[in-house]
């Protein structure tokens, strides 16, 4: 016989001290049960935590045999009484560990297999398992952790904007195709053979039209979709906090952000945020830190030797030197690195493009170095003492072109805070980079890109060189970092159309099709469109960052892997020929293999 279910009355993890004497009805999974001769101990878990739970021998046979047969992951329902454990057994390590639960009727609700991999926390699986399984995954208290921070998270952020007169709308999934960014994910018309819809890569052009509507203070929490390469902060469907507003500047939208942020850390993870951030122009961060999103947790800036390079008969820096190419170095303090973890570090930076990795190692009775015989006495007292240099450091260097040295230096830096162990990993260290370029020219493809998107708006007094000099034109764009992760980006975008029509242009749109893609939006733009901006945080991001996480797996529900695969339900997944004729398509791969 069935037993009927009883109206749980509290959560197991949520008892204490103060609801001794009171009878509950508790629902949850067992963790773990050792039966003590006579008395059985369940662990019995839930969202809320773990409670322990005692069943002795005066308990009808029917329950104390179900006790006994209850195993892991089982799913039990306990009736029972809040009770003191005996001093010496309360665990000092458990919320609940003062009390223990009393079992008066239990029932078994479901029974369970055993489960692939222990459900606690620090198990090491592997992630793909984990994935597959992720309904036992997100059992474990690390995971109920992570998505509880993304549901506070997410309600105080609309909690912030409701209170600050934002609206939050819905823009469509399926969209027009616009390929400007990463690649489009693809979704073919039934209705319209051969044609197909774009699933939102961002919510930009139709939250711009809101704009044009009058909205004035647009939000949505919004999936967003990109087909592009993977990475531990990159999913092909993610989730922005995208946000735009009409009659601002740069400020006003950074201020409101930074105020969001304030009160989202505060409520969802009770940590104070000072603002307003520090901003660095795109310029400054790349020369200083090597980086657009330089982490701030530590010191370590790049600095430039170039002059006395050029000076020097050592001929790799003295050519980059007199070309124009940027000549650098960081101190790794105290470092005291071996040959052997020099060789590792030059492979590090090869991955950045950087040729070599030339070093100085700072020693009690002087510098031990490949190069220092290429410069004079002179010239290594200029280095050392620009430098800063002491016994114990480790001064390294790469010269190449621009681009090459602030990235291969820029990860370099962060690399070696690693493995010197200066990262804090409770500090928050929030800034803004702004000032970015317009434009970048893109080798591969043999034109202009913009460096945030097509319709941010150029800074008032580099409009006269935006056509000569895209790359050198700053746009009002800024992005907003987080110890050295992009956590969101945004800009004032363009409102009139000839200056939009002047950027498509400039990215070799011709004028049929920046009508075909973004006609609607020009149009717009004649029926008196105000002056707006925004920005998008990336939620995921957001949240990884807060809970300390590596990775966005870790914060999503249901994320993919690297190669963009569901482990769970094996999406994607082949689909009948009969669903693909209707939507006109023929499978290519499929004809040929019956073809042969
Ligand atoms: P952007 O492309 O910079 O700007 O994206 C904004 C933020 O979204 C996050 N993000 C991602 N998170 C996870 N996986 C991805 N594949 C991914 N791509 C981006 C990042 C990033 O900072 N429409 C503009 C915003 C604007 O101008 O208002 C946009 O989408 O945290």
């Amino acid at each position: 016989m069935t037993e009927t279910l009883m109206k749980r009355t509290d959560y197991c993890g949520s008892l204490r001290l103060a609801d001794a004497g009171r009878e509950v009805v508790l629902c949850g999974w067992v963790q773990r049960s050792r039966d003590h001769g006579g008395l059985i101990f369940i662990d019995l878990r839930d969202r809320e935590g773990l409670v322990q739970v005692v069943f002795d021998p005066t308990l009808d046979a029917d329950t104390f045999a179900q006790a006994e047969a209850a195993r892991s992951e089982y799913v039990l329902q306990v009736r029972g009484l809040v009770r003191p454990r005996p001093e010496d057994t309360a665990n000092p390590n458990l919320a609940t560990g003062e009390i223990e639960v009393l079992c008066h009727k239990m029932i078994t609700l479901n029974k369970s297999k055993t489960p692939p991999f222990y459900i606690e926390d620090d198990v090491n699986v592997d992630e793909l398992l984990r994935l597959r399984y992720r309904y036992l995954d997100l059992r474990r208290p690390v995971m109920q952790d992570a998505l509880r921070l993304r549901h506070k998270t997410a309600f105080a952020i609309r909690q912030f904007l409701d209170r600050e007169g934002f609206y939050e709308i819905e823009t469509p999934m399926l969209c027009k195709s616009s390929p400007e960014g990463a690649r489009d994910y693809l979704v073919p018309s039934r209705v319209h053979p051969g044609e197909f819809y774009a699933l939102p890569q961002s919510p930009q052009l139709f939250k711009q039209i809101l704009m044009v509507s009058g909205m004035d203070k647009y939000f949505q929490i919004a999936r967003c979709f990109r087909d592009e390469d993977l990475r531990a902060d990159r999913q092909p469907e993610f989730t922005q906090l995208d946000m735009e507003m009409s009659f601002v500047r740069e400020e006003d939208v950074r201020e409101v952000c930074e105020r969001l942020l304030q009160f989202v850390f505060k409520q969802a993870l009770g940590r104070d945020i000072p603002i307003p951030f520090p901003v660095l122009p795109y310029a400054e961060a790349m020369r200083r830190f090597g980086s657009d999103k330089p982490d701030l947790r530590f010191g370590m800036e790049l600095i430039d030797i170039a002059d006395i390079a050029a000076e020097s008969e050592f001929t790799t820096f003295a050519a980059v030197a007199k070309k124009g190419g940027w000549v650098c170095g960081i101190n790794a303090k105290g470092a005291r690195f071996s040959r052997r973890t020099m060789d590792d570090l030059k492979d590090y930076v090869a991955v950045y493009g950087a040729r070599g990795l030339a070093y100085i190692m700072v020693e009690e009775d002087g510098l031990k170095s490949p190069i220092a015989k290429f410069f004079t006495q002179e010239q290594l007292d200029a280095i050392c003492n620009r430098m800063g240099a002491e016994a114990g450091d480790v001064l390294m260097f790469v010269a190449a072109d621009p681009a090459i040295t602030a990235d291969s230096l820029g990860h370099l830096r962060c690399e070696v805070a690693k493995r010197l162990g200066l990262i804090d990993e409770n500090e928050l260290c929030f800034l803004w980079v702004t000032d970015f370029p317009m434009m970048e020219f893109d080798n591969e493809e043999n034109r202009w890109k913009a460096v945030h998107h097509p319709f941010t708006m150029v800074k008032d007094e580099d409009l006269p060189i935006l056509m000569e000099q895209p790359d050198k034109a700053r746009a009002k764009a800024y992005d907003c970092i987080l110890n050295g992760c992009e956590l969101g980006g945004g800009s004032i975008r363009i409102h009139q159309r000839d200056v939009q029509e002047k950027i498509f242009q400039l990215l070799g749109l011709s004028e049929e099709e920046s009508r075909e893609k973004f006609g609607y939006l020009l149009d717009a733009f004649e029926y008196g469109t105000p002056p707006h901006g925004g920005l998008a945080f990336g939620l995921d991001r957001m949240v990884m960052l807060m809970s300390n996480k590596e990775s966005i797996r870790d914060v999503i529900a249901f994320p993919k892997t690297q190669s963009a695969t569901d482990m769970m339900t094996q999406a994607p997944g082949s689909v009948s020929l009969k669903q693909l004729r209707e939507l006109h398509i023929r499978p290519v791969q499929r004809e040929k293999k019956e073809q042969q």
